[in-house]
């Protein structure tokens, strides 16, 4: 398939299950976040490889964070959640680098950087036949959860978790957008 085939064929999908990538497979898919688009050569993009038991100690970790912190899951979304991970042969737990020491490179750069890194992850799953994706559930929003993954949120932006593996299913392709609805031609006002 045409690398521009690949790109328009994505769809991101939990219908997932093990095998997960072998370990050269996810090599090359962590290669190509490394490939992101990065102003000041920040590298913001940091990652977390949960696999095996640690992704049930993850769900763990999220129903049991959510609850302290007083946003609990609702039984049906536990459920959802539980067999969605309990599945999966890889997650990447993902987040930005603030870097303190640099001010020149704004904070949103990093994290469009970081968020790009994660495009090119969903991509490369996608063209080695896998299924992907890109949640901020899972806990993503509490103090607790990045920070029992090690990413403190003074020193990180954190930003969810990308859920790897075997298609169960084809995804369906979704319909897209238009170009035209959302991209015009400026024109200079020249007077
Ligand atoms: C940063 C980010 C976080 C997301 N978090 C969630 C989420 O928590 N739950 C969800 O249902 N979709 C979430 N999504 C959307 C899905 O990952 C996915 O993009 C969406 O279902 C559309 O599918 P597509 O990628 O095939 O267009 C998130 C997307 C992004 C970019």
């Amino acid at each position: 398939m045409s690398v521009i085939d690949t790109l328009l064929s994505r769809n991101s999908t939990k219908q997932i299950t093990g095998p997960g990538p072998s370990e050269e497979q996810i090599q090359q898919i962590l290669s190509t976040a490394m490939c992101a688009p990065d102003h000041g050569r920040l590298r913001p993009w940091r990652f977390k490889r949960i696999e095996g038991e640690n992704i049930g100690r993850l769900a763990d970790l999220a129903v049991k964070t959510l609850a302290a912190e007083g946003k609990p899951l609702n039984p049906t979304k536990e459920k959802n959640m539980r067999d969605w991970l309990g599945r999966a042969p890889l997650v990447l737990a993902v987040a930005s680098y603030v870097d303190y020491s640099n001010e020149r490179i704004p904070q949103h750069e990093r994290i469009i950087s970081t968020g790009t890194a994660v495009m090119n992850i969903l991509n490369a799953a996608h063209s080695l036949g896998f299924g992907a994706f890109w949640s901020t559930g899972i806990g993503t929003y509490t103090q607790g959860v990045p920070e029992a993954l090690g990413f403190d949120e003074l020193e990180y932006q954190f930003l969810g978790f990308v859920v790897i593996g075997s298609l169960i299913a084809q995804p369906e392709q979704k319909e897209r957008p238009a170009v035209a609805d959302h991209v015009s031609v400026w024109e200079p006002n020249l007077d």
